[in-house]
């Protein structure tokens, strides 16, 4: 008897529903999106304890008022635990995380910004959420991605840690659409991993975008690489018409690494991650934390780090968390501290007529700049973003730097909104009012 595997009708190799953990393929091991609602923090930048009562606290995965606590006791997030064997990809597009690690490093990276981590041998790290933000609601957004290493890295005594700040993450604008090119080439943009030991180092075809669409915006994406495992994750919005096919989000799709993707977003604001990699192809043992070559290697794994998780750990806490005004930054443990770039002339200019708009408004003094409403603010649509385009022209910048302000705007927006509160939900007539 001849049996024949059916290939599903329509461009999709396979199309299925999401849940918070993705369903990935070789050499991706695990993604995971997280979305919670977090209240505004208190002195431990803490949810407040009449929210977090009652819960399972240490593992916490059900929202309880739109939000979980994870691993958390009591800042929402990951305690101490060990990663051994694979890299790992995060992109914190809300919020920020606090990082400490087995190597002494220790760090704060936020909106935007992309973490890589290269754990060939034993590593431990905590990932911690704090609600910084003590007067405002703490929305969070955190994807992360887990990328395995070949059989030749394994073990390799080369820890890499890195944090590519949003402002060097390479990023493509057409269109009504914004794509982050975490990893690989898009639109002439390039990325890879800044690891010392990857598979996402260029030469494997690993391709990571991140892509926002306004209503109706258009975008097609070029072929991967040959032989690639290629997903294409839908993960907010409404619905989507994407290779002729009418699809609604919270969908994954296996798609031909041959194929042109084009996509014709709908009428709501829409998030869409792809993934691509030419496959390790190699038979590796999982369990936990650990990705090794073998059961026995993953055995011998676990006891170790069950032997040596504390005395490894150099910091007073497992679950530690930077100063509440410690802003961005990464203090490796030889004492080297990075700092996100300088903002260039046309930020600065622009977050200075803001900060003045704002001051002349809380004054009373209606004399406002011309405004225009510049686009809607791709995490919450129900926010139109407005800018003060004479003000910013007073400041003697050329026109011609106009619309690269303008491109930048959402990132600043989003600053000003979760950091500086210069924003005002309610507002109708500000330089970056929300209506
Ligand atoms: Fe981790």
């Amino acid at each position: 008897m001849a049996f024949f595997l059916r290939r599903p009708k329509g461009p999709f190799i396979l199309r299925e529903g999401m849940a918070m953990h993705w369903d990935t393929e070789d050499p991706f091991i695990f993604a995971s999106h997280h979305e919670d609602d977090y209240p505004k923090g208190n002195a431990q930048m803490a949810p407040p304890l009449q929210e977090i009562s009652g819960r399972n606290l240490g593992r916490d995965y059900q929202k309880f008022f739109g939000f979980r606590m994870y691993n958390g006791k009591v800042v929402p997030g990951f305690p101490l635990h060990a990663h051994w064997g694979y890299e790992t990809v995060t992109l914190p597009q809300l919020g920020y995380v606090d990082h400490s690690d087995s190597e002494g490093n220790t760090g704060r990276f936020g909106f935007g910004d992309v973490q890589w981590v290269s754990a060939p041998c034993f590593y431990e790290h905590c990932e911690m959420y704090p609600l910084v933000d003590q007067e405002n609601r703490n929305p969070n957004d955190i994807t992360q991605l887990m990328i395995a290493l070949p059989l030749e890295m394994k073990n390799l005594p080369e820890i890499s840690v890195n944090t590519v700040w949003k402002e060097r993450v390479p990023s493509v604008c057409s269109g009504g659409s914004r794509v982050q090119v975490i990893c690989g080439d898009f639109g002439g943009q390039t990325a890879a991993s800044p690891s010392i030991h990857s598979w996402a180092d260029g030469t494997h075809g690993v391709r990571i975008l991140r892509i926002e669409m306004d209503p109706g915006a258009e975008i097609s994406i070029d072929p991967a690489a040959e032989g690639a495992n290629r997903n294409l994750y839908y993960v907010s919005g409404d619905r989507a018409e994407i290779m002729g096919e009418e699809v609604v989000w919270n969908t994954r799709m296996k798609i031909g690494a041959s194929e042109e993707i084009g996509i014709r977003n709908g009428r709501k604001p829409s998030v869409l991650w792809l993934l691509e990699g030419i496959p390790i192809d190699q038979r590796m043992s999982m369990f936990g934390p650990v990705m090794l070559s073998n059961d026995t290697e993953v055995r011998q794994a676990m006891q170790s780090i069950r032997k040596q998780e504390l005395e490894r750990w150099p910091w007073e806490l497992v679950d530690r968390v930077n100063p509440m005004d410690s802003g961005r930054f990464l203090l490796r443990k030889d004492g080297t501290r990075e700092m996100p770039p300088e903002r260039s002339p046309s930020e600065k200019a622009f977050m200075h007529a803001v900060e003045r708009y704002q001051k002349q408004k809380e004054r009373g003094d209606q004399r406002h700049g011309r405004q225009k409403i510049i686009g809607i603010h791709p995490d919450m649509p129900e926010i139109r973003l407005h800018a003060v385009v004479a003000e910013v022209s007073s400041h003697g910048l050329p026109a011609d730097e106009l619309p690269d302000i303008t491109r930048r705007y959402f990132a600043l927006a989003r600053d000003l909104l979760f950091r500086r509160r210069v924003m005002q939900h309610g507002s109708h007539d500000g330089a970056v009012g929300c209506a």
